[in-house]
């Protein structure tokens, strides 16, 4: 089966007219940095004043079909100019960027977005993104990043939705509708790029760009589905990834962008290699130089090569003119590229409007859209007590100790770049708005953060805020311990800097950093009451705080709106009801971990996995809790026996047991007793996020049908569905107890 993009007559006749030359140029995509003054920066290609003149150049001589990193409506008119009135065929360019969780309005992190267990907020999310993106002239997201990630030294975790290949297939074609609408081109959306295609989030020892070595049982069951599903979903363009998978790099990788991606999962978008990943062929002892790498990329079904300076794809005009790229290969890539700028109207309007743009960034409706997205991504932790929610007067004297409580920047969290930091809401600003007069709020940095031992190539896009050195550390963290002993509570935020997490930050350690700890078991010692608030975009570890600090709340990096969402949970205003994206290790001794797993030989004990440790991780997958309580009736399910192709209804009562109104996440694990291959211990296929007020039982009826029991098998080397019989079971987390089962008849 070959998956082609038909082209249409515009199509069609302009690849007729084209050069080789300037179908190699439409293959083509630079970095434009419009860069903020950097006089003490490394010099680099993307500190080079000279950089923009030479892409330029390349615009209009029609040898740059696209560009990236341009935000500037004025700047995308002026390039965009060039492109069309320079290039003898009129011929647009395509702007892509990274909107990874918004453009100006800032969403709460990627992982936090997938704590959310809420497509509908999701959408919502990307659509807002879309809106804001398209007005300034992008019109392609380098969006949803769907690498499943089981590693939290992996800093890119952060990006994704966690562990789990249902729950991020979920996410993936939530984020791909928020951006694209209902079709490509649809009005005010742009084009979703799911990345990094595929299995990047399996990278070796947690360290970025490092090799990913996934057995087929793992790259057909676990990473591949949220690609699958944003293919679904009608996702534009895949973007390919780094590494090398299973000993040939992705971007040179003819199985895995043809075999797999068009034939299998019938893709028929463009895709693009990560920034400069071709040229890396070469690097990864793969390619013999530039030219054999841009040769092989095409050839593997690499459409478009994203590149810093001196794109490989150049070569591509010799590589015709010699016979190693048939032109009608180059044809089929362009013909691609081509056609999204068809889809997105391009031809018809390729600029946009300034003030309009302008407009759209300032619209009060997108900021509110972040705060109710804060609130439903944030996962309650531990609430012994019922410590929280808070209320004045009950606490008139409330002290917010922890440096990230009052950084705006840190409260965006990382890939951002056209954020506003004075319409910021920090958690500090979010409490003191929220309690007003009725309480006196005194703020500690208290503990400091140690800056990056390497720096990030993203430190010229702004850092985190850190405590000066040269302040007496000693004194910095009695003066915090103070303020709590002298409060009704103390709020401490603690967690990681935005800058010690994402691209190029992966860590060897899951402590917090630097004195945090230190300070936080001085103010949990004064007595008050103290309420932890975690900034992170991966688990932590809370062994100390989960054995001593009786409320932890996980508000990740909670975007342009962020405080005023975390001062509205904290006092009850709005209820945390995220859940856990991912499983939450004891120590990074226990990565990778996750729920999904198998387990032969004693399977239940404790003795026989680690001599020094728990094997359990401290919080399971799933698991939040709220300001309500739930109970769980008896699973029903709808036949103790169904054929094969058969679906069975899995219904549960559950029951607020509280006097609050609140959600609950009513999640549904799978476990198959025998198969073709060894099963899972169980596997989230089914949840419903179910609104209940205080005292009412609500009825969810959760499917199990052939799509949840299919899965691939090392035994067939291919998908099966057995028929054997099945647990499920139905609960608030992956250690849901009630349960029933049924069987599968041949
Ligand atoms: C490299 C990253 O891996 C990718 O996710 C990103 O989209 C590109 N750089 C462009 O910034």
């Amino acid at each position: 089966m070959t998956h082609e993009t038909t082209g249409t007559s515009r199509v069609d006749g302009l690849l007729a007219q084209l050069s080789v030359a300037e179908k190699v140029g439409q293959l083509v995509q630079y970095f434009y940095f419009q860069l903020p003054e950097q006089p003490d920066a490394e010099a680099s290609p993307e500190t080079d004043p000279a950089q923009s003149t030479t892409v330029e150049a390349a615009l209009s001589r029609g040898a740059a079909g696209s560009l990236l990193f341009v935000t500037k409506p004025e700047v995308v008119n002026r390039l965009q100019r060039r492109a069309v009135e320079g290039s003898p065929h009129g011929i647009p360019a395509l702007f892509g960027f990274d909107v990874i969780h918004g453009l100006r309005t800032i969403f709460p992190v990627p992982l936090a977005l997938a704590a959310s267990w809420d497509a509908d907020v999701i959408e919502a999310a990307q659509a807002v993104a879309a809106r804001e993106a398209r007005a300034v002239g992008i019109h392609w997201a380098f969006a949803p990043m769907v690498d499943i990630a089981r590693d939290p030294r992996w800093g890119r975790m952060i990006e994704g939705a966690g562990e789990d290949p249902y729950l991020g297939s979920v996410v993936a074609a939530a984020q791909v509708r928020g951006f694209q609408g209902d079709h490509l081109g649809a009005e005010g959306r742009i084009i979703a790029g799911p990345k990094h295609y595929a299995a990047y989030g399996a990278a070796l020892g947690g360290r970025d760009y490092d090799e990913v070595d996934v057995s087929d049982s793992e790259f057909w069951n676990v990473y591949l589905p949220p690609f699958a599903a944003a293919v679904a979903a009608g996702a534009g363009n895949i973007m390919s990834a780094y590494m090398d998978l299973n000993g040939v790099p992705a971007t040179g990788n003819h199985w895995l962008l043809t075999d797999v991606l068009r034939d299998e999962l019938g893709f028929t978008g463009f895709v693009v290699s990560d920034a400069n990943a071709v040229k890396d062929l070469e690097t990864h002892h793969f390619a013999a130089d530039p030219a054999d790498a841009a040769v092989r990329a095409i050839h593997a079904g690499l459409d478009l090569e994203m590149a810093v300076a001196d794109a490989a794809y150049a070569h591509l005009l010799e590589a015709v003119q010699d016979g190693r790229v048939p032109v009608e290969l180059l044809d089929r890539s362009v013909r691609r590229v081509l056609a999204a700028k068809e889809a997105l109207g391009l031809f018809e309007n390729p600029f946009v409007d300034e003030a309009e743009a302008a407009r759209v960034l300032g619209l009060p409706e997108h900021r509110e859209t972040a705060r109710s997205a804060a609130e439903a991504s944030a996962v309650l932790l531990r609430n012994e007590g019922g410590l929280l929610p808070l209320s004045v007067p009950d606490v008139s004297r409330i002290a917010v100790i922890g440096g990230l409580a009052a950084s705006a920047r840190d409260t965006l969290g990382p890939w951002v770049f056209d954020y506003d930091l004075a319409e910021t809401v920090t958690i500090l600003d979010g409490i003191r708005a929220l309690v007003g007069e009725a309480a006196q709020v005194d703020f500690a940095p208290g503990a400091a953060t140690p800056q990056r031992l390497f720096p990030s190539m993203f430190d010229m896009f702004g850092d985190g805020t850190r405590i000066d050195d040269d302040v007496d550390r000693a004194a910095e963290r009695a003066r915090a311990v103070q303020l709590a002993a002298g409060a009704d509570v103390a709020i401490v935020v603690l967690g990681e800097n935005q800058d010690m997490i994402g691209e190029a930050a992966s860590r060897s350690s899951l402590d917090l950093p630097g004195d945090q700890l230190e300070v936080l078991q001085a103010v949990v010692a004064t007595g008050t009451p103290t309420v932890l608030v975690l900034m992170n975009g991966r688990p932590l570890d809370l062994q100390w705080a989960d054995a001593n600090v009786p409320a932890i709340l996980d508000v990740w990096y909670p975007g342009t709106r962020g405080g005023e969402a975390v001062a509205r949970l904290l006092f009850g205003e709005a209820e945390p009801r995220g859940r856990l994206p991912f499983t939450w290790p004891r120590d990074v001794g226990q990565v990778p971990i996750h729920h999904a797993t198998t387990r032969g030989h004693h399977p239940q004990t404790q003795h026989a996995r680690y001599w020094n440790a728990e094997f359990s991780p401290l919080y399971p997958f799933g698991y939040g809790l709220g300001y309500a309580t739930f109970a769980y009736g008896e699973v029903r399910v709808s036949a103790d026996s169904i054929p094969r192709e058969g679906t069975v209804q899995v219904s549960v009562d559950v029951t607020n047991t509280s006097d609050r109104d609140g959600t609950e996440t009513v999640q549904l694990y799978l476990h198959q007793r025998s198969g073709t291959s060894s099963r899972p211990l169980r596997q989230l296929k089914a949840f419903q996020k179910v609104g209940i007020p205080a005292g009412a039982t609500r009825t969810v009826v959760l499917e199990v049908g052939p799509e949840q029991r299919r899965y691939w098998s090392s035994a067939t080397r291919g998908t099966v569905l057995d028929a054997t019989t099945f647990d499920v079971w139905v609960g608030p987390d992956a250690t849901a107890e009630k349960g029933a089962s049924f069987t599968v008849t041949g």
